[in-house]
């Protein structure tokens, strides 16, 4: 797969051509599953996945995918097949894993600040690798479940858990996607773990497994991750002088990309990332874990949607696609840029156009005063840059399906999800 170059999966073949994933034409993929659809390259997200595997070769590691970026089945099938582990944030994220690799629970790591008995049970049972435990509390109630579950069952096992250490360090990024400060909700204050960690390993129904870390998301420097890195570098130091050896250390996710359409050197980041983190972890012998998310997914996936009006009112011209804020939210939530393409280049100079889908709110917009096309009703565009948190933050607001998704493997492609239906929608209520 490596040998096929997917860096750049979405490309026109040739000039007059639609716009392709990889050998496949996103115009005969939307006659077939219709639009709103998400595309994916499984080639790209397979070589972003080595990239990392191959930068940390010289190390015991494991790359934990992080299934809240893009939690499609097939998606995590494709990752685990080559070697990843998981982070998982819910109980219902640890079924996906289970439902599309099994045999991958025993590398997953469960984060998030907000655990509950019975996503705790579940993970127990299914004997993920660590608990990413965020709080005193949650490591209380995560040695009385597996207490618990001891006394009711054969299952004599200790909890293995990490504790997410809040470094203080700043990472510049959006404020909403920024975990690493102290005044952040995330992860236990550093200064206090030493005396956490004394404390945890008289319990006999915990396992001081490791310690964990995660400053942010979409960033773009190395710079940040190897700060955060000393600061738990020099814990370990000091837990292992005091008789503690942990057996791994999370360096978290966060690795930005770029959604400008800029020169990218996937691989050239991410060796300076993981010089980063080596740099800081020098003397450290056991596992590097680490849990991109947006890196592996991200670049790799598109929203195809079809241009339904071109619409002015004053001096605006509108957009309007039939996809919304309810498919790509990230545009109306942290200002995030996608590029917007036509699938078919016409003729023509570019307008200033805002592209909008049919919600009603302002806020439902994909791009405001950008130079795009020129485009007809009817056609096609694509928002780039889509795999990470596209569909995994979509709803059904406006009572709108969710978008069919389609996975694309060299010239093959084959539909993941199909396009909701009224009746899925409509299921669960009563009247
Ligand atoms: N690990 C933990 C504990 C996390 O909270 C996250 C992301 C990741 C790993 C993966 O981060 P990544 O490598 O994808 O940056 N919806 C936002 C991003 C939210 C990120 C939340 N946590 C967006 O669309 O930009």
């Amino acid at each position: 797969m490596t040998e096929q170059n997917c860096s750049h999966s979405f490309h026109h073949p040739r000039p007059g051509a639609p716009l392709y994933c990889d050998s496949v034409s996103l115009e005969d993929l939307a006659r077939k599953f219709g639009t709103p659809l998400y595309v994916y390259s499984a080639c790209q997200i397979a070589e972003r996945l080595m990239l990392f595997q191959q930068a940390l070769a010289g190390r015991e590691h494991l790359v934990c995918y992080a299934v809240k970026a893009n939690s499609a089945l097939a998606i995590l099938k494709l990752l685990a097949g080559l070697g990843a582990g998981f982070d998982i944030v819910s109980g219902g994220e640890l079924e996906r894993v289970m439902a599309a690799a099994p045999e991958a629970a025993g590398k997953v790591v469960f984060s998030g600040v907000g655990k509950t008995p019975a996503e705790i049970d579940l993970a127990l049972k299914a004997g993920i690798l660590e608990f990413n435990v965020e709080s005193e509390a949650e490591l209380e109630l995560l040695a009385a479940r597996a207490r618990r579950l001891a006394a009711a069952s054969r299952l004599k096992t200790k909890a293995r858990f990490a504790l997410r250490v809040n470094p203080d360090v700043f990472a510049d990024t959006h404020p909403y996607i920024s975990t690493g400060l102290r005044e952040h909700k995330f992860g236990i204050d550093i200064r206090r773990a030493p005396a956490i960690y004394k404390r945890a390993v008289k319990n006999r129904w915990l396992e001081a497994h490791g310690v964990s870390v995660h400053i942010g998301s979409q960033i773009r420097s190395a710079d940040p991750f190897g700060a955060a890195m000393e600061r738990v570098s020099r814990l370990v130091r000091q837990l292992d002088r005091e008789g503690i050896a942990l057996k791994s250390v999370d360096a978290g996710g966060g690795l930005g990309i770029d959604y400008h359409g800029g020169s990218f050197d996937a691989a050239e980041k991410v060796r300076e990332y993981a010089a980063a983190l080596a740099g800081a972890l020098s003397g450290f012998g056991g596992k590097l874990l680490i849990e991109p998310g947006r890196f592996l997914v991200a670049q790799a996936g598109v929203l195809v949607t079809r241009v339904l009006h071109v619409k002015r009112n004053g001096a605006k011209t509108f957009v309007i696609t039939d996809a919304a804020m309810n498919d790509l939210i990230r545009p109306a939530l942290y200002q995030a840029h996608h590029e917007i393409v036509p699938v078919r280049r016409r003729a023509g100079k570019p307008q200033m156009v805002d592209v909008v889908g049919p919600v009603c709110e302002s806020g439902d917009f994909f791009a405001r005063d950008r130079k795009l096309g020129p485009v007809k009703p009817g056609d096609l565009v694509a928002l780039l840059d889509a795999g990470a948190y596209g569909m995994a933050q979509s709803s059904n607001y406006n009572t709108r399906p969710r978008a069919a998704e389609v996975l694309v493997e060299g010239a093959k492609a084959r539909l993941i999800r199909r396009r909701e239906t009224m009746a899925d929608l409509l299921g669960p209520e009563m009247v």
